[in-house]
């Protein structure tokens, strides 16, 4: 069994139930991700667990600082005993890093975890960013657009995502451009 199955299975018992909606996004992301399996070759199996795995931080079971990244990633290392490059992938995934330093986590977060190789970020950041809260697909800018609408002007997340926006992008159109050169 590779990890994608026993990520999907751990995703399921941990957000089904509490967080159906952000179990349908994580179903989407993780469809996402398999999508990829053409440009990542042998590492597919790493993303797939990844987007599985990527909210899991939102469970009421596993909140312990508030901050979703690091929670799950803590979760995944502390009771999984996930490899590191799975608990960075979650740790990090979709500008975290900017979230945190807002939010004053940036230290734990850099001391506690490694972001691993860019690609992989990158290919995550797709994954998520291209997926509706249910599990739409939607592109980079509804997606924008909808997290905007859902916190709200003033909301710290509202304000990551304009920190972030370029970075997000960017990672777009990176992968969009592997995903062509494949085609
Ligand atoms: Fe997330």
């Amino acid at each position: 069994m590779g990890q994608a199955e026993w990520a999907r299975e751990l995703a399921r018992t941990i957000l089904e139930e509490p967080l159906p909606r952000r179990w349908a996004h994580s179903q989407g992301v993780a469809a996402k991700a398999e999508s990829l399996a053409p440009i990542l070759g042998s590492e597919a199996d790493l993303l797939i667990a990844s987007a599985w795995l990527h909210d899991i931080g939102y469970a009421p079971d596993l909140i312990d600082t508030g901050f979703h990244p690091l929670d799950g990633a803590r979760y995944l290392r502390d009771v999984e005993r996930a490899d590191a490059t799975l608990c960075g992938l979650v740790a990090y995934h979709s500008g975290a890093i900017n979230e945190a330093r807002e939010r004053g986590l940036i230290d734990l977060l850099t001391a506690e975890f490694h972001e691993g190789r860019s690609e992989l970020a990158e290919a995550l950041i797709y994954c998520d960013i291209t997926t509706g809260p249910s599990g739409e697909r939607f592109t980079v800018h509804e997606r924008l657009a909808e997290i905007r609408a859902r916190y709200g002007p003033g909301d710290l997340v509202t304000r990551v995502i304009g920190i972030n926006e370029p970075l997000l992008l960017a990672a777009v159109a990176s992968v969009e451009a592997a995903l062509a050169d494949v085609r």
